[in-house]
């Protein structure tokens, strides 16, 4: 128990019906008063703080650790042993081997640390679960821009990557690329995702893996080539995100992709994996997490979501600055370093539809759009995620409903539950694989036998 914490008074609505109000005292005598807390007033310093490690993963996919070369592991991982049975206390050596060039990392990125630690805070009461996480950055300065398009005259381009993007190494682009923190969510109803977490959902088809699937197959695919169609973008960089092995009907081979009429039986059984990311870039401008979930392809959850690309296609922006709002209409480079000029596109603070009258060559534009008036549905669950940088140092705060009421894209979370959380942590300008990941990690809602208890507040 908590104190000093202020309750939000639940909705006080007047209620002019005598019977209504006997339905309601019924209803508080025979289930526990729902009150939520007001999340800004958590008092963290009396929440445990566990330290997950988290480590560079290289290309070490579900396919690799089943192949001879994971020695003395390879039926074992097969047979879905843990992890951590084996490679307990290890994360800092394995960062460190998988880091620098090696079988699994055929593009290393200079300097870039191999481990690294990450303070996780959990609370919940009757409505939500609230985390805090916080973790020492390896960038220098704060990775909260990104990503731009740029005008060259004639067309727009992406502008700025991530340090392992060949725009970057071999065209001299700027590595520029937001920092942002994953938090992957599941339990046993995904075969070995308690034993072996997020390694999961990685494979070798995927964007910046030994066997990248080819992008017009991708395209092609009636289901994996409508990811971004779905949500009504026509976008031409055709690849495979995570997934999951149960949602295919060959192996893991990515293409085969089980029926709509078996994936949604898995979605009802609970098969799938939650997917919360915070961006410092993308998402945070406006005080939310994007709210993904992982099964056939990891995709954003139904609705509505705030996020959007900026445009239909991402290759010509739809918006632009509200000059009369922030005094112009597009940044240029000269403007990146300049931390009192707004780098985030947010619908109704300071847009404008393009006016292509207003564009000079070497202009930039964010690549994506916030727009929480329009957010709606299971895509905008994560109502509340803010984070800072101070010294060098992230901290986050992120609430998340037990129950989003969207069980077929979100975990149903209940008190006294087991989960199993993966972690990543993408900084320093880094994409793709080129971050820090957790093994599994359990978290209870509130007392039970897990690495994290989420404490009981109110
Ligand atoms: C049965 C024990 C066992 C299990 C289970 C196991 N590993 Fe391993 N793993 C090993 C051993 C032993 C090695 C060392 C092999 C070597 O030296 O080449 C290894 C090597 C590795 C390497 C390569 C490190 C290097 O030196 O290149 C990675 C990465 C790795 N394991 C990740 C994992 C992950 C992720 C899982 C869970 C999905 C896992 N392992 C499960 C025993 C295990």
């Amino acid at each position: 128990m908590l104190s000093g914490l202020k309750v939000d008074a639940i909705t006080k609505h007047r209620v002019r019906c005598a019977s209504l109000l006997i339905v309601l005292g019924v209803l508080m005598a025979t289930s526990p008063v729902v009150l939520a807390v007001d999340v800004e007033s958590i008092d963290w310093s009396k929440v445990p703080v566990n330290k997950p490690r988290l480590y560079y993963p290289g290309q070490s996919s579900y396919q690799w650790l089943r192949t001879a070369e994971h020695k003395k592991a390879t039926e074992e991982t097969k047979a879905g042993e843990a992890c951590l049975r084996c490679h307990k206390g290890e994360q800092k050596s394995l960062g460190g081997i998988l880091v620098v060039e090696n079988r699994l990392e055929p593009d290393p990125i200079e300097d870039k640390s191999g481990y690294k630690r990450l303070s996780v805070q959990a609370a919940h009461d009757d409505q939500n679960l609230y985390m805090r996480f916080s973790w020492k950055t390896d960038g220098e300065g704060p990775g909260n821009i990104g990503n731009l398009m740029r005008f060259d005259g004639s067309e727009w381009a992406w502008w700025g990557n991530h340090r392992q993007h060949e725009a970057v190494i071999d065209e001299g682009q700027p590595a520029i690329y937001p920092d942002r923190l994953g938090i992957m969510i599941g339990d046993a109803k995904v075969e070995f995702y308690p034993e072996q977490g997020c390694w999961m959902t990685c494979h070798d088809s995927l964007l910046g893996m030994p066997e990248q699937a080819d992008e017009d197959e991708v395209g092609e695919h009636p289901v994996i080539g409508q990811v971004f169609k779905k949500i009504g973008i026509d976008v031409t960089n055709h690849i495979v995100r995570k997934y999951l092995p149960g949602s295919r009907s060959e192996g893991t081979e990515w293409a085969a992709v089980k029926s709509e009429d078996e994936l949604m039986a898995l979605r009802k059984e609970g098969a799938f994996l939650d997917l919360i990311i915070w961006d410092a870039s993308l998402t945070n401008p406006a005080g939310i997490a994007a709210d993904f979930n992982v099964l056939e392809i990891k995709t954003v959850d139904e609705g509505t979501s705030a996020l959007y690309p900026n445009g239909k296609t991402i290759w010509g922006p739809k918006y632009m600055f509200d000059e009369g709002k922030v005094g112009f209409s597009a940044l240029t480079e000269a403007d990146i370093g300049d931390p009192a000029k707004p780098k985030h596109l947010i619908v109704g603070q300071n847009t404008a539809p393009l006016d292509a009258g207003k564009i000079k060559e070497g202009d930039l534009l964010p690549a994506h759009i916030l727009d929480t008036g329009s957010a709606e549905g299971s895509a905008a669950d994560i109502d509340y995620a803010k984070g800072a940088l101070e010294g060098g140092k992230y901290t986050v705060v992120i609430r998340r409903k037990l129950d989003t009421g969207h069980p077929l894209d979100d975990k149903v979370l209940k008190v006294g539950g087991v989960y199993t959380f993966g972690f990543s942590i993408h900084d320093d300008a880094v994409g793709m694989r080129g971050h820090h990941v957790s093994f599994p990690v359990t978290v209870s809602i509130g007392p039970g036998k897990a690495d994290i208890q989420a404490t009981t507040l109110n």
